[in-house]
């Protein structure tokens, strides 16, 4: 992949914003998925929100796929999607997204971003980006791209962090002072996304996991500090999930 972005954690196509969490440490990563929100709550409301049979029988796009993670969710039986299609920018995440759904029906990876989804016009009736690219301003090509996509009444569901409330909120301020969460929360607004606030829990398996997944996703100054106050392998983290019909 040439004219894209590279170093030691692989390489990703043009565009790409650096993850360092999920492109350095997939495997912490992939800790981090399966004990954030061991409730289901954020899937729950992305269901609720589309109906009363969710995602069942629809073409769910997820842009910023990572490894998959989400991918097998919205394929499973029962409510399946029609179909389900992840777009990933950085090529190792994309090989282990394959991997991770090449035995299921009707899931396929593709390569892209979101400023230039490689999909037609009117083609999904989903599209969900959880912790990808939408962070607020500056992800208007990329919402210019979701309109593109979006069939007649279609949704977009956004899943972010809400730093105003929880221990994580707290602790990513710190990491990023100069964050203006009334102004991402202003950005949705204007573009006529409603803001759904949810409130998740982590349940790590044990401390050691809890530190390694607190670790890819602080500066390592605040995550000691956080670690030093914050006991057990368990977390209250406030999420964001911004939503909007077409
Ligand atoms: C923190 S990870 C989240 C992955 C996945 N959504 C999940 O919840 O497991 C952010 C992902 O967004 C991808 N990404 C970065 N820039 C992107 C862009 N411009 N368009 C689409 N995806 C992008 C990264 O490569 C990475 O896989």
């Amino acid at each position: 992949m040439g004219d894209g972005v590279s170093g030691a954690a692989g390489e990703a196509l043009a565009g790409a914003v650096p993850s360092p969490n999920t492109w350095a440490t997939p495997d912490v990563y992939e800790q981090e998925n399966l004990g954030a929100d061991p409730d289901g709550v954020v899937d729950a409301a992305v269901r609720d929100l589309l109906g009363p049979t969710g995602w069942a029988g629809l073409r769910v796009l997820d842009v910023g796929c990572g490894a998959g993670f989400h991918l097998p969710r919205f394929a499973a039986p029962p409510g399946a999607a029609a179909t389900v299609t992840g777009v990933e920018p950085h090529a190792g995440l994309l090989e282990r997204a394959r991997r991770r759904t090449q035995d299921l029906a009707g899931v396929r990876v593709l390569a892209g971003t979101a400023q230039a989804l490689p999909l037609p016009d009117a083609s999904v009736d989903v599209v969900h980006a959880r912790w990808a690219y939408f962070f607020g301003p500056g992800c208007e090509p990329g919402l210019a791209e979701v309109e593109r996509v979006l069939a007649p009444g279609g949704t977009a569901v956004v899943v972010d962090h809400d730093a105003t409330r929880s221990t994580f909120g707290a602790w990513f301020r710190r990491g990023l002072p100069r964050y203006d969460a009334a102004a991402v929360e202003r950005f949705w607004a204007r573009r006529g996304f409603t803001r759904l606030p949810l409130l998740v829990r982590w349940s790590l398996p044990d401390r050691a996991a809890f530190e390694a997944v607190v670790r890819i996703e602080l500066p390592p100054a605040v995550a000691d500090a956080a670690l030093a106050e914050h006991p057990g392998a368990e977390l209250d983290h406030a999420v964001n999930l911004f939503w909007r019909r077409a």
